[in-house]
């Protein structure tokens, strides 16, 4: 079995039952993309871009008490199990640390193309219609309040500030979600953002509209 095939099979088989939006359902989606974005990237390792697609959420550091080096320590962990060499670990991990959104004043530049592909499979997995869904199984999950108009969306300058948020869940959309097709590295990913922001931008709209009354 190749390095692809049973990282696929490892994955699937430790999410099988996460429940908090980071499950294997969305990892898999955002392998698929990732694989679609590199075929079209003549330049792309698929490799390492399928690797790091599939191991960017081992261990998010929301779940892990804030420690953002225990997704690269658990990726390398899996990886030199299957005796991977030391190049492809470095350049699965810096994937791992660059993939995540962190503010809306928040840069978040890669050092590779297979990053880049990565990081865009995954923001375009928190848009359109899925990304409505996973917007508010998150906030379901954390106790939040589908929407309060007594609470103003916020421009997160910092990271600290971005992971403090305990915002309804309509403000997400607002402090992320409508920012991320800005925020995509690569023509083919934006193409397929455009048709996802519109239908979360009706969406949106269509809420607020049904809340006032006015729908
Ligand atoms: P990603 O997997 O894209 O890096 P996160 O780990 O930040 O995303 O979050 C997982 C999912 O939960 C995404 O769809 C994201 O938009 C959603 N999410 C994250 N934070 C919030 C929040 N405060 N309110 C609602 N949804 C959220
Ligand atoms: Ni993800």
């Amino acid at each position: 079995m190749d390095l692809t095939t049973a990282t696929a099979r490892f994955i699937e088989q430790k999410f099988a039952d996460e429940g908090s939006g980071h499950d294997w359902a969305h990892i898999r989606r955002v392998w698929l993309m990732a694989r679609q974005l590199a075929a079209n990237s003549p330049d792309a390792n698929v490799e390492i871009t399928e690797l790091g697609a599939l191991l960017h959420d081992i261990a998010d550091w929301k779940f892990h008490g804030g420690d953002y080096e225990a997704g690269p320590r658990a990726a390398r962990a899996w990886l030199e199990s299957q005796h991977a060499s030391e190049e492809l670990i470095g350049r699965v991990e810096a994937i791992i640390r660059e993939v995540s959104f962190k503010g809306q004043g928040v840069e978040t530049p890669v050092t590779s193309l297979e990053a880049a592909l990565v990081q865009d499979a995954d923001r375009l997995d928190a848009i359109g219609a899925i990304g409505i869904a996973r917007a508010f199984a998150y906030g379901e999950h954390k106790g939040r309040p589908m929407h309060d108009p007594a609470v103003p969306p916020v421009r997160h300058e910092s990271f600290a500030s971005y992971q403090k948020s305990t915002a309804p869940t309509i403000n997400h959309f607002y402090e992320k979600l409508f920012h991320l097709k800005d925020r995509l590295q690569t023509p083919a990913a934006r193409a397929v953002a455009e048709e996802r922001h519109a239908f979360m931008e009706a969406f949106v709209a269509r809420f607020l509209a049904e809340w006032d009354g006015r729908a």
